[in-house]
Formats: structure tokens, C-alpha cells, sequence
């Protein structure tokens, strides 16, 4: 119903701007509401800056706002709410357009990083999220009309080749390797971090420190100098290492096209950080000659000021004092890319909380550089797993595809056991669906920014605001659409209007209200919460109803309320990268 409170907004803004002669364009928003069908509170907000009292304004906007053909009747509430309710004829005439979106992101650039894991270093459970909630913006920004450039930023560049180099040369079993060559990098990356903290140790280092911030070359553990060596050479375009390098992607990158492709998951280019490489030094110069960095005993920080940048960060290192860059360097470096060769207007970057003073850093940076993209870090809090199914550490993409399996069969369980005249090739294709929705929902369904925890019960409870229960919703929504085919009835006008058709129809309605939300706040859980409120609604109206019994005209009425309502629900769920079945 966007469509009609933006005109609705807009008419109650012309009038307050004719009455009282101050532009007021944009200032008046309609807002859904329980006492009424819409509701608007701009008179009190605006009143005291136009020195009148709310109930002044009020007046004008409801007289304005009763004129409109969709508008019953209007009324003042309280100090100066306009409460707004909209006539039977126009929501029946229009609850067909429930699905259209208004394409608020047309004529607009988008670019989407997410998922990014690292080569070669163990898959955390943070680029799982990253993946799942990162895919469902990008559908939902599409919808709404945004040109979006979806980038997995692999990190594919770093100190862990180095690492993974000299471990391969040392300890590779080439059979393990080619039979499952990322758990064999994975080995061979722990075995040396262990055997890193073993030299360390026997050095009376503490264990904490990362490389990256240790002192002179000299007192670092031996394998450790080997490893900087190796990557040193790498880093000069050395034949054997580049050849190694490439290697360390090619069979990660296939691993976790494995992964996408369960998920549904794609993207549009995949740059990694080792494609910044020949732009790092000239970025570097860039914020030198701005004033924007300075030197900081032999290392080359950005410096932040509470006046200029809105609050006194911590500096940015990006270069250090032996000359290499930085993720910062790098992330600096892409954005003026992504700005550059797209055009784009909004740059949405995807990752876990613990990141977050690091995106304060880099955006501050990026605006003193003159970016005028809207930059926005989308985090996430982490994810507790089950026991057991994520191995040591972390949460590995190994573990990832455990998890998966585990879901499908459970789901096909949980499948035979409600339906047992499925045969085993639908149970096993409903295990898949719902098994991967539900994985991807338990994910999705919550404000990211808290901490989630997923339990098989809960993420396959077909009860509650889940995965397999919208699934089965849409699923009973088909088959009442089937059984209308074969009993001669088919979707038509809305011929009655009982209250919880009424409430049914507002509820479909809202769905393009909420999609917008998601878009501009990146908060997918809105539409979850939404898709589970709308199957309730549905549930009242079919417990209250008779569909397939009543008059035939009514019948076909209340045929099209559910084929309305299975459309939403597919759809919503299509934006949320979730598919539904006809037949559970
Ligand atoms: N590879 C990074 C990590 O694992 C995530 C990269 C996110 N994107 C970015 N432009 N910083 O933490």
C-alpha cells in the first residue's frame, strides 16, 4: 500500500504547505496503525516549528486527506492524530496489487560484499552468516529495483600463505590432498600455528600477539621467519609460489562454490583482496598528499579527529613498518573501486560485529577522501551451533556441510512422518527444501546484530516463526487452491468482506511496506516476522471461513484472498533465498 501513503503523505503536505506557507514537502508520513487502517502523526510533530497548535494542523490534513478516492473518513484522535480509514471497494480493488514493489531503487547502484571467507584459513562460522543474510539483502535490493553488484572480497591475499607455503613444502600427504585438498590445507595451516606457539613458547614469548604487530624480524620463532620469507618471494611474483598461491584458491574456491551452490548463493564478481594488490601504494600516497596520514615511527597511519570525523577514533594503520599493507589499505582501496567503476551510490559491506570500529575507521576515511556513496557496515552477532557438529575450530566449511546434511535428513524425517504417503523421492526433495530453509531461517529471523543460537528442534519445529511452518502454509495454501480446481471453483472479485477477510487483505497489503524496510535497513528478520504474521492472519481466516463451501461467488472471493496469500508468502520466502514446495 506504499503507493497510496506516499500519495497520501503527499497531498497531506501540499495542503499544510498551502495553509500555512512553509515548504513542508516530504514531512508528512502515513503510518500503518491499529486503531484505524492508517494513521498519521505529523500535525504534533510539525506544529511547533509552525508555532500553531496540532489540532490546527490536524484539521487541515484531515480535510485534505478525506478527499482521497481510497479514504472513507477521517478523524482527530488524542492531541492531533489523524487516524485515516480506508473504504472496503478500494482495498478489494486493490489487494491484486499485493505484490507489486515500488521501485525505489531504480536509477540506483548497489554494491553487496559478502560471504568474503579467507583462502586457506579455517572458515569461520561468521562467513556462513555473512552468505546467508548477505544473499537475502541482495535479492530484496533487486526487488525493489537497485542494480546490485553482488562481490564475494575472497580473502585470498595475507600473511596465512606464507604460512600455508612452507607448511605444503614440509608436510603435504599428497593422497589426503587429493582426496579432499581443503581439510588437507587445513591440517597442514594448523599444524603449523601449533608449532608456531611451540617456538614461541620456547622463546618465552607470550601467545597472544599476532605477527603483524611483533618487533624486529630477528626474534620471531624460525618457522615463522621461514613463512615471511615465502611470502616475501610470493609477494615479488616468485613462479613457484605465485603457482602455490593459486593452487591454495582454485581448490578452495571450488570448495566453496560446493557450498554456494546448496545455498543458492551467487554472485556477480568475486574480487578478492589480492585484486587490490597494485593499488595499494598509490592509495597510501593518496592519503599522504590529502594530509590525510602521517607517518607514526616508520608505519603510515590516518589519523581521526573528533571535529572533522564526528568522534576521536583509534588511527588506522595502513602501512607498516616494513612495508606491507593492510586489510584497511585494501578496504580503503575497494571502495574508491567499487565508487569508481560502478557508480554506486550505496556500498553495503557484510560482516560480524567484532569488525565494527575497523568499518568506523575505513568509512571516516573514505568520506575525508571525498566519498559520497552512502557506506554501511551491516553486522551480524554470532551463531552458537549444536555440539558436535561444527568441529574444533569453529565452525569450517567442513562443518558447514555437515550441518547441511544433517538438516536434510532430518527434515525428510520429520517429512515421512507427516505425510506418510510421500513417496521416497518427494521425501528426500522435501528434506532438501525445507532442510537448507530451515538453516538459512534460523538465520534470518532474528535482529542479526544479536546473538543467535540454533537448535535442530526450533529450526524444524513446523510450529512458530520457522522455516518449515511458512513452508507448510504455502504447501496447505496450494492444495486448497488444487482442491478448488477440481471442485469447479476458481479465483475471482472479492464478493464478501467479513472482518478477518478485511484484516487479511491490510495484512497483504503491507507487504511491499515491508520489503522497503528491509531495503533500506538491511534487516531481513522484518520480512520473517511479517511472513509468519501474514500465515496467522491466513490461519484465523481459513479457521473462521468456509473457502471451498460458500456461495459460489463468495467462494471465489475468498480462493483469491489464498492464492493472494501463497503468492506473498512464495515470494517473501524467494526474497528471503527460501523455495516452497506444492506438496508436503
Ligand atoms: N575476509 C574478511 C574476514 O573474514 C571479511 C571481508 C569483508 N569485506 C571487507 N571488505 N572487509 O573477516
Amino acid at each position: 500500500m506504499l503507493a497510496l501513503t506516499h500519495e497520501l503523505g503527499l497531498r497531506g503536505a501540499n495542503a499544510l504547505t498551502q495553509a500555512f506557507g512553509v515548504d513542508l514537502t516530504g514531512k508528512v508520513i502515513i503510518d500503518r496503525s491499529q486503531k484505524a487502517d492508517l494513521q498519521c502523526a505529523a500535525a504534533m510533530q510539525l506544529a511547533k516549528s509552525l508555532k500553531r497548535s496540532p489540532r490546527e494542523l490536524a484539521e487541515v490534513l484531515v480535510k485534505a486527506l478525506a478527499e482521497h478516492v481510497a479514504v472513507k473518513s477521517t478523524d482527530i484522535a488524542g492531541p492531533g492524530f489523524v487516524n485515516i480509514h480506508l473504504h472496503d471497494a478500494w482495498l478489494k480493488q486493490n489487494v491484486g496489487n499485493a505484490l507489486s514493489l515500488r521501485q525505489i531503487g531504480a536509477g540506483h547502484t548497489v554494491v553487496i560484499d559478502y560471504s568474503s571467507p579467507n583462502v586457506a584459513k579455517p572458515m569461520h562460522i561468521a562467513h556462513i552468516r555473512s552468505t546467508i543474510i548477505g544473499d537475502a539483502i541482495k535479492r530484496v535490493l533487486r526487488a525493489v529495483g537497485y542494480n546490485v553488484i553482488a562481490d564475494n572480497h575472497l580473502g585470498d591475499w595475507g600473511t596465512q600463505f606464507g604460512k600455508l607455503i612452507v607448511a605444503y613444502r614440509k608436510w603435504l600427504d599428497e593422497k589426503a590432498f587429493s582426496e579432499n585438498p581443503v581439510v588437507e590445507l587445513l591440517r597442514l595451516y594448523i599444524k603449523f600455528v601449533d608449532l608456531e606457539k611451540e617456538q614461541k613458547q620456547a622463546l618465552g614469548k607470550k601467545l597472544d600477539g599476532d605477527e603483524e604487530d611483533e618487533g624486529a624480524a630477528g626474534d620471531a620463532p624460525p618457522i615463522l621467519q621461514e613463512a615471511r620469507a615465502e611470502l616475501v618471494k610470493l609477494q615479488q611474483g616468485d613462479d613457484e609460489n605465485v603457482a602455490l598461491w593459486q593452487k591454495f584458491i582454485d581448490v578452495s574456491m571450488r570448495e566453496f562454490e560446493r557450498v554456494y551452490k546448496r545455498l543458492d548463493v551467487s554472485f556477480d564478481v568475486v574480487l578478492g583482496e589480492s585484486f587490490y594488490n597494485d593499488k595499494l601504494a598509490s592509495t597510501v600516497q593518496l592519503l599522504l598528499d590529502r594530509g590525510l596520514a602521517e607517518e607514526s615511527e616508520g608505519a603510515i597511519v590516518v589519523r581521526f579527529d573528533k571535529a572533522r570525523d564526528g568522534e576521536a577514533l583509534a588511527p588506522l594503520l595502513v602501512r607498516k613498518k616494513d612495508g606491507g599493507f593492510l586489510y584497511g589499505t585494501t578496504d580503503i582501496a575497494g571502495m574508491l573501486y567499487r565508487v569508481q567503476r560502478w557508480n554506486a551510490s550505496r556500498i553495503i559491506i557484510v560482516t560480524d560485529d567484532r569488525q565494527q570500529l575497523h568499518f568506523r575507521q575505513f568509512f571516516a576515511a573514505c568520506k575525508q577522501l571525498g566519498v559520497k556513496a552512502s557506506m554501511e557496515h551491516v553486522f551480524f552477532g554470532l551463531m552458537r551451533l549444536p555440539e558436535g557438529t561444527i568441529s574444533t575450530r569453529d565452525g569450517n566449511l567442513i562443518g558447514l556441510e555437515a550441518l547441511l546434511d544433517e538438516a536434510e535428513r532430518r527434515a525428510t524425517v520429520v517429512a515421512k512422518e507427516c505425510n506418510a504417503e510421500l513417496t521416497d523421492a518427494e521425501t528426500v526433495e522435501i528434506g532438501r527444501v525445507v532442510g537448507i530453509a530451515a538453516v538459512k531461517y534460523n538465520d534470518l529471523s532474528k535482529d542479526r546484530t544479536t546473538l543467535v543460537t540454533f537448535t535442530w528442534d526450533k529450526a524444524l519445529s513446523l510450529t512458530g516463526n520457522t522455516a518449515p511452518y511458512l513452508q507448510y502454509a504455502y504447501a496447505r495454501i496450494a492444495s486448497l487452491i488444487a482442491k478448488g480446481v477440481d471442485a469447479g471453483v476458481s479465483p475471482g472479485e472479492l464478493a464478501s468482506f467479513e472482518p478477518t477477510e478485511r484484516a487479511l487483505t491490510m495484512k497483504l497489503l503491507a507487504f511491499d511496506d515491508i520489503v522497503e524496510q528491509v531495503a533500506l535497513s538491511s534487516k531481513p528478520h522484518m520480512l520473517c516476522e511479517y511472513l509468519y504474521e501474514l500465515a496467522a492472519q491466513f490461519s484465523s481466516f481459513y479457521g473462521e471461513l468456509s473457502v471451498l463451501k460458500a456461495e459460489p461467488a463468495v467462494s471465489a472471493g475468498r480462493l483469491r484472498l489464498a492464492q493472494l496469500t501463497g503468492d506473498v508468502l512464495a515470494k517473501g520466502l524467494e526474497l528471503l533465498g527460501i523455495g516452497v514446495l506444492s506438496r508436503m
